[in-house]
């Protein structure tokens, strides 16, 4: 794989849709790196796309290792200067695949350059950064760049029904939103990776998991989180052996978890629905439950990630005796995305719900319309302003208005 050369990108800014081919620049080369190549490379192939997908540039940290990774998922140049990839002229969009401290200042060099940028959830780490994130994308949005969110769930054809039945009333009024992100890989024997550490990550499982269902849950229902109303946060495994320094030797190295291993909050939403939300990643028996369950006054739906082709339906409006959780398999040409994939009945993984987003986002750059909504930093905000009444409710053990951090 030759290295590209680095050149200025052009800083003029791009109205309106692209054209002809969209290069994209991934930076982050581990867990989201390879979710994002498989949806950069497959999205052309499922989807009937107004671009060209050229992945035309990878960064990451270790030049061996970026090179070997671009050499194996398919990307034409690496480099360990992310700043190199995002200004040459072959990129249109940046892609932000790294940890969340880091998103901030990538998607503020992105946008200044007049990338379009994609970036990991959650926004950030901080609302702090958040809120600079948020402000340079409304900048940017007035020369025609646009951001969007890998809150990839959405992008489940369950998911996409559960929020296609709210929309058509099927479910009524809607009285409780239950929402549980379960993992359970946060034992005492798991070491200090950057998921541990408060200066890298922001929180625990709180902006890991809580995120995706705060998303879910605004985006299923259409309502917005209206108050925290009480939080709390626990750290159960204080103490982590330090990454690098546990191998081969008796006496680990141990650091301090700056972040916490599970958040629960109760909040009120703009619909007048109460709702639950839980995350954890110590729910040993759980590896990625990522749940809800949305209880309302005509019928309810349950979804659960470990079973993510199926969504659950109580239709409460026919004969009493004919009540009951109906299972869909949501893999009918009629749901979303499906009849891009494969024949009715034959499941979707994963990845599918990146290659889903990719296309996505291509057709949105495309000037086309997305299937299913894609957040963008304005709404990614909103679920970054949950989060943070959510640690303050658990920190100062008051409810709190979504109006006090925005
Ligand atoms: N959408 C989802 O379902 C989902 C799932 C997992 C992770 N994520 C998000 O994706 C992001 C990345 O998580 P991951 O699991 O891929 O992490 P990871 O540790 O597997 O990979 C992180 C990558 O970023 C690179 N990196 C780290 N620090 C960097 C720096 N300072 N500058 C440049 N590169 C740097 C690393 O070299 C690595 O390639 C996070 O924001 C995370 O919250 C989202």
């Amino acid at each position: 794989m030759p290295k590209a050369r680095t050149k200025n990108g052009s800083r003029g800014a791009r109205q309106g849709a692209l054209t002809g081919t969209m290069g994209v620049a991934l930076l982050g080369t581990k867990f989201m790196g390879r979710a994002h190549s498989i949806a950069w490379a497959n999205a052309p192939k499922f989807f009937d796309l107004p671009l060209q997908i050229d992945k035309a540039w990878v960064a990451g940290r270790s030049d061996a290792d970026t090179h070997e990774f671009g050499r194996r998922w398919g990307w034409r140049a690496s480099t360990i200067d992310w700043r190199e990839a995002i200004v040459h002229p072959a990129v249109q969009l940046v892609d932000v695949a790294t940890p969340n401290h880091v998103h901030r200042e990538m998607a503020l060099a992105a946008l200044d350059a007049n990338r379009h940028v994609a970036c990991e959830k959650p926004l950030a780490g901080t609302i702090k950064d958040a809120r600079e994130m948020r402000d340079a994308a409304r900048r940017a949005a007035k020369r025609g760049v646009r951001t969007f969110v890998w809150f990839n769930y959405r992008r489940a054809p369950a998911v996409a029904l559960a929020h296609a039945l709210v929309a058509q009333g099927r479910i009524g009024r809607v009285f409780h939103i239950r929402a549980a992100y379960l993992q359970d890989w946060g034992g005492a024997s798991t070491p200090l990776v950057w998921r541990f550490q408060g200066n890298v990550a922001g929180s625990g499982a709180h902006g890991d998991l809580n995120a995706h269902i705060i998303d879910m849950a605004r985006f299923i229902t259409g309502e917005e989180v209206t108050e925290v109303v009480g939080a709390l946060e626990e750290t159960f495994i204080k103490e982590r052996a330090v990454v690098g320094e546990a191998k081969g030797r008796r006496a680990k190295i141990m650091g301090t978890s700056t972040v916490d291993d599970c958040v629960l909050f109760l909040a009120r939403m703009s619909g007048g629905a109460v709702a639950s939300f839980e995350s954890t990643r110590l729910a040993t028996g759980n590896k990625n439950r990522n749940c809800i369950e949305i209880n309302g006054e005509r019928g309810a739906i349950r979804f659960n990630f470990e079973r993510m082709n199926e969504l659950e339906f109580w239709d409460d409006t026919v004969a009493p005796e004919l009540r009951g959780w109906t299972t869909i398999l949501c893999t009918d040409s009629a749901h979303a995305y499906a009849q891009n994939y494969w024949p009715a009945g034959h499941l979707i993984g994963y990845e599918h719900g990146f290659i889903s987003q990719a296309a996505d986002i291509t057709r949105v750059l495309g000037g086309a319309a997305a299937e299913i909504a894609i957040p963008d930093f304005e709404d990614a905000w909103k679920t970054q302003c949950v989060l943070e009444a959510a640690i303050r409710s658990a920190r100062r053990r008051r409810p709190i208005a979504i109006s006090e951090v925005e």
